[in-house]
């Protein structure tokens, strides 16, 4: 397409090439992330995914051949050739990411379509070629990880998916191609050496892993400019390290929005809601947020309250915060069409709507019936919006979750000539749809931040790269199906992998009933979910913890305390997030990509590194087969020792979940509580499992921005495990006025003879094989003999 080389120029960071027909260009970002551009639409990047980050000053050098034109960092090399084929090599000179040089060669399909079709049957076709493609080299080893919210299982060889943001309700399976989120981010692992590539083009994308035929892959949109970066390993955490330092990291969230969560279409009128704020405390089951579906508004119109149903919506609010509930409220971006309704009014009244192409406002229907579409992609558009969330907030909302923001509509899709602003470069839906959810929970993010000056709780279901500087998300309407519990591993994993490590499922499954054991094991998988939140859609069964039969509640109630005991460790996961961007709930591949065994692992991960988690996801099913990498890793609940590198079978009957430690880990955790903040908390417990360790323990306010000007504590535990365990403590930071008093040690599976604290003998009680003092919380070195 892009013919010949003319010539090159170098610009600062960039090597422009004109070639005969085009012209594209090469940018040193760093010397692990290159850019690949051609300005087919735009003269520049336009970027609703990287805020605020430029080429930084860097060393490299650019060599012309007979062939190509080489630039080399000190990390990686790009070779440009004819037509615009760029090649990455290592410094060592090994190729990592070739262009493909031949044309697509689809595998062979046979038959007629059309008899297929007749009976209802959706047929696969071959893909046409794209506006705009990159065709890369498949050197036969390669599992691919990311894309977002994909259904299927973790690697995504062999499989293609298309980039367009998706309300689809009907069962989501393995064969759907798109989903609520566009993130067209993937890591590749080639014999444990990755890579990633960020393709920032927020038209529809494709992207076709090897399935066409496998000797490529490849990437295409059908329009806008040609802009991916080629972001560097070879290490896998490296690559999402460096992904999210382009797209951005997830903040830390509010403390309680780590609790648990309930949620259900709907929670109406407010005595309902009461009852459930009430069943909690009188089933003795921690939960910090409560949600209000579509029905706590007046004829589903956004930011109004149903009076009859809430007839003092801030009483209601303040009485249950006083009890501990933070109550989250739902808003669609649809506004109803209705004369003398306030947004719609001054919505219409400023052209806050998008348009069609003659510049009427676009009318589509949602929940409430003919409604209009808010035009985000225009800045005065999102600052009304983020305005109107003042509305909510003064009457004691703790956090909005933005629901149909794909967009969603009920009278078919959006045309693609319906008209958007785009902040000064006007454009149809063809551009904004991947990011309209992202610009909408942007708007909601800065509103909450503007009105309360705390973290802002937003969660969002549709989203492109980048969403997670604003929001939590979770998958959609999943269905109570054990397939639908099966796939939520992979899919959450996939999920923080491309950045949006605040991530859940609705737990329990949101369409179809629930039965009691599929809600016991969900719980086992949502306790180390990020977003933790129960939710299930109108009119199917009851869902809540109690719904069932006594064992159901048993567990629900023991795996949601134990989330509220490991709130610490979750809380120093989001801390270590907002600096590495990785994720809290990882694939063994991540930590382990050097074992290709863990390369195709769907039902286990890691939760941070320590914590091993292997949820039975079948129903039935009382054992688990259960791969431990390298290393020793003991079994939570009997603290049986067992070597790595092996697969072992654990008896799990309906109330265990699998869950192991590795050795040389220290997990803080916190008493219980029935909600975040009832106690005073000045004692942290440690939970010690000998080895060779450091660990780092964050402790600020849990709710402000303080955190920012340096208001955080730091607590430094380094292990040492040789003939004795040494265990030194140290203040790296004590900002953070309220600090803990006392640490609770626990050394599992030790039986001490004497402890020492700074050379001074100290008490200990010695039950169940394991070894418990308490000490002050004073810096020094710990002697365990
Ligand atoms: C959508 C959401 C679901 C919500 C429902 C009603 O289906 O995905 O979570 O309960 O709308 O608002």
């Amino acid at each position: 397409m892009f013919g010949k080389t003319i010539r090159f120029i170098l610009e600062e960071n960039k090597v422009i090439f004109n070639f005969e027909n085009g012209q594209g260009w090469i940018e040193i970002i760093n010397p692990w992330i290159i850019n690949v551009f051609s300005p087919l639409k735009y003269d520049n990047h336009y970027s609703r995914a990287i805020e605020g980050v430029s080429a930084e000053k860097c060393n490299f050098e650019v060599n012309e051949t007979d062939k190509f034109i080489e630039i080399k960092t000190e990390q990686v090399s790009v070779r440009v050739s004819d037509n615009f084929y760029v090649d990455f090599y290592d410094k060592n000179g090994e190729p990592i990411c070739l262009d493909y040089k031949g044309d697509r060669e689809p595998f062979v399909r046979r038959g007629n379509v059309s008899i297929a079709e007749a009976e209802g049957h959706r047929v696969e076709t071959n893909a046409d070629s794209h506006k705009i493609e990159v065709v890369k080299k498949m050197f036969g080893d390669e599992n691919f990880y990311g894309f977002g919210d994909k259904t299927g299982h973790l690697n995504k060889r062999n499989y293609s998916y298309e980039m367009w943001n998706t309300d689809d309700p009907s069962p989501h399976v393995e064969s759907y191609k798109s989903l609520y989120k566009s993130i067209p981010f993937f890591v590749t692992l080639n014999k444990g050496k990755a890579f990633g590539i960020f393709f920032d083009n927020t038209f529809k994308t494709y992207f076709d892993m090897g399935k066409e035929n496998s000797d490529y892959y490849y990437f295409g949109a059908e329009d806008g400019n040609l802009d991916y970066y080629f972001i560097a390993g070879p290490d896998f955490k490296d690559v999402i390290g460096r992904y999210t330092y382009l797209t951005g990291k997830t903040p830390m969230p509010q403390l309680w929005t780590l609790g648990y969560h309930q949620c259900r279409w709907s929670y109406a009128p407010e005595g309902r809601l009461k009852e459930v704020a009430k069943a909690f405390r009188d089933n003795d089951i921690p939960c910090d947020a409560l949600y209000l579906d579509i029905d706590y508004m007046d004829g589903f119109r956004v930011f109004t309250w149903d009076k009859e149903r809430f007839p003092n919506p801030k009483e209601t609010l303040t009485k249950l915060r006083e009890e501990g509930f933070k109550v989250v409220t739902i808003i669609d971006p649809g506004v109803k069409k209705d004369k003398g309704y306030s947004i719609y009014e001054e919505g219409l009244k400023n052209n806050y709507f998008a348009t069609d192409k003659d510049g009427v406002p676009y009318v589509n229907a949602v929940w409430p019936g003919d409604s209009l579409y808010p035009d985000f992609s225009e800045a005065r558009v999102r600052e009304w919006w983020s305005d109107n969330q003042k509305i909510m907030m003064e009457d004691g909302v703790a956090g909005i979750w933005n629901d149909m923001n794909e967009p969603a509509s009920f009278n078919g899709p959006l045309p693609d000539d319906v008209q958007f602003g785009n902040d000064g470069r006007p454009t149809d839906h063809r551009e904004v749809h991947n990011v309209y959810g992202h610009l909408m929970s942007k708007s909601s993010y800065e509103g909450i931040k503007k009105h309360t000056e705390k973290r802002p709780f937003v969660i969002t279901r549709a989203c492109y790269a980048g969403t997670q500087k604003y929001s939590t998300v979770w998958t959609g309407d999943n269905q109570s199906l054990w397939e639908h519990l099966r796939m939520s591993v992979p899919m959450l994993l996939n999920l923080g992998l491309s950045g949006l490590s605040f991530a859940g499922t609705d737990v329990g499954g949101f369409g179809f009933d629930c039965t009691g054991e599929l809600l016991s094991r969900w719980i086992q998988v949502g306790c180390f979910s990020p977003l933790f939140r129960n939710h299930s859609s109108i009119h199917t069964r009851d869902q809540e913890p109690w719904a069932f039969d006594k064992q159901t509640l048993d567990i629900n109630k023991k795996y949601i305390k134990l989330r509220y005991k490991l709130l610490p460790y979750l809380y120093d996961l989001m801390w270590q997030g907002e600096r590495t961007g990785l994720p809290v709930m990882r694939p063994l591949v991540l930590h382990y990509s050097q074992d290709e065994q863990t390369y195709n692992i769907n039902d286990e991960f890691l939760f941070g590194e320590n914590i091993l988690v292997a949820p039975v996801v079948e129903q039935g099913k009382s054992f688990k087969a259960v791969y431990l990498p390298e290393g020793e890793w003991i079994d939570f609940w009997t603290g049986q020792t067992h070597k790595g590198k092996d697969t072992i079978l654990k008896n799990a009957p309906l109330d265990t979940c699998p869950i192991y430690i590795k050795a040389g880990s220290i997990i803080p955790s916190y008493p219980e509580q029935k909600y975040i903040g009832e106690k005073v908390i000045d004692e942290l417990t440690l939970n010690i499992y000998p080895g060779k360790s450091e660990y780092i323990h964050y402790e600020d306010d849990g709710e402000s921005f303080d955190y920012k000007k340096g208001k955080y504590n730091l607590y430094k535990f380094t292990m040492e495990n040789n003939k004795n365990i040494t265990i030194g403590l140290n203040f790296l930071n004590e900002g953070y006025s309220k600090k803990y008093k006392n640490f609770r040690f626990i050394i599992n599976n030790v039986k001490a003879r004497q402890i020492c604290f700074n050379g001074e003998s100290i008490n200990f009680n010695i039950s169940n094989g394991s070894t418990e003092f308490v000490l002050k919380a004073e810096e020094g070195k710990l002697n365990i003999i």
